[in-house]
């Protein structure tokens, strides 16, 4: 794989889906933090080859309606328009996963440029006011290696078997990073995506009344949270900011939170204070809620890392449509 990929069959790649991403994130703030777990997603199935793009067929059940997915994965319809710009441009030649990677790394660098646009447009004479909160409110950004390939193939199991739930316990996350070959320091600059998006009661219920000891919640954020988002019976879709400090901004907040007990997931608790393995995420914790350049660098190597796990060569095709091998 390499960056310049596409330069001679594609020069206008970059610039179309970066338009496309700025469009939905106009659109809805959060589909920015949606795409960003769409390409997780994708690489943690069979590597990045956008098998999480494709619909049920005769042949084989997809992930789509897997666990983690069902009624929570979004974003397939931005890929499907940015898809079509890019068919347009550049017929049959850049695959939907390099395209998922590339919309994933827009996604993090606009996240809050649409709360920005509001503030500009409510208050004119502060803009460069404005234009610093912008640069504030974004993440990192990187070099996007190219040259993935779709699969021919996607599987539910495989799906149910590799994504993490979220009352997973940190033995377990280490685990399944390290299958795909990513260390504790990965998983915990992976996990810094959760300052930005949100979850469903149903995924954090057990988390805010029951987990105790190691697990246990910050009180006056359990009441906060219960009262708001998540009654103890009912209520399973209501949504919460996974960071409540600063959702709107992709930031060190979330490590900061974590240190103070204050996160909706079980599984991200885990990543400090459960007493278990050997603390090792403890201190990347201290030190990204410390940091938040750190957090920067590490994340953005990281999203490299996890994106690197792909189909190359001559394996797998060239999708026409994300949702169907051709
Ligand atoms: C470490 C294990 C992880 C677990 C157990 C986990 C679990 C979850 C859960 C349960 C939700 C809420 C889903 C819902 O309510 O429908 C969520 C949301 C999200 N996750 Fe993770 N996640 C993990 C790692 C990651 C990683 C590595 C990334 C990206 C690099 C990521 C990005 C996101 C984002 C951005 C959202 C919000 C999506 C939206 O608002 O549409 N997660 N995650």
């Amino acid at each position: 794989m390499s960056p310049a990929f596409y330069d001679a069959s594609c020069p206008e790649l970059q610039s179309v889906v970066r338009r496309g991403m700025a469009q939905a994130v106009q659109k809805e703030a959060r589909m920015g933090a949606s795409i960003l777990r769409l390409f997780f997603h994708d690489c943690f199935v069979n590597g990045c080859d956008a098998s999480v793009l494709l619909d049920d067929t005769a042949n084989f059940t997809g992930e789509k309606n897997a666990g983690p997915n069902a009624n929570s994965l979004r974003g397939y319809e931005v890929i499907d328009a940015i898809k079509a710009q890019v068919e347009a441009s550049c017929k049959a030649t850049v695959s939907c996963a390099d395209i998922v990677a590339l919309a994933a790394r827009d996604a993090v660098s606009l996240v809050g440029t649409r709360f920005s646009l509001s503030l500009f447009l409510a208050s004119w004479p502060v803009a460069l006011l404005t234009v610093a909160a912008c640069v504030q409110l974004g993440g990192p950004s990187w070099t996007v290696q190219l040259g993935r390939r779709d699969g021919l193939s996607a599987s539910q199991n495989a799906a149910n078997a590799n994504l993490p739930p979220p009352d997973a316990r940190l033995p377990d996350l280490l685990a399944r990073f390290s299958d795909k070959g990513l260390d504790a320091r990965a998983l915990t600059a992976l996990s810094g995506a959760h300052t930005v998006g949100w979850a469903r009661c149903t995924t954090f219920r057990t988390h805010i009344y029951n987990d105790t000891g190691n697990e246990a919640v910050d009180a006056a954020f359990a009441t906060q949270i219960r009262a708001k988002a998540c009654p103890s019976a009912g209520g399973d879709g209501n949504l919460a900011p996974l960071e409540l400090r600063a959702p709107a901004a992709f930031d060190n907040g979330y490590f900061q939170d974590l240190v103070a007990r204050r996160v909706l997931l079980r599984s991200d608790q885990e990543l400090y204070g459960s007493g278990v393995g050997n603390g090792s995420t403890d201190a990347l914790v201290r030190a990204y809620a410390a940091n938040a350049t750190l957090f920067a660098v590490d994340f953005a190597a990281a999203m490299v890392r996890m994106g690197n796990l792909a189909l190359t060569g001559k394996n797998g095709e060239v999708r026409l449509n994300c949702r169907r091998v051709n």
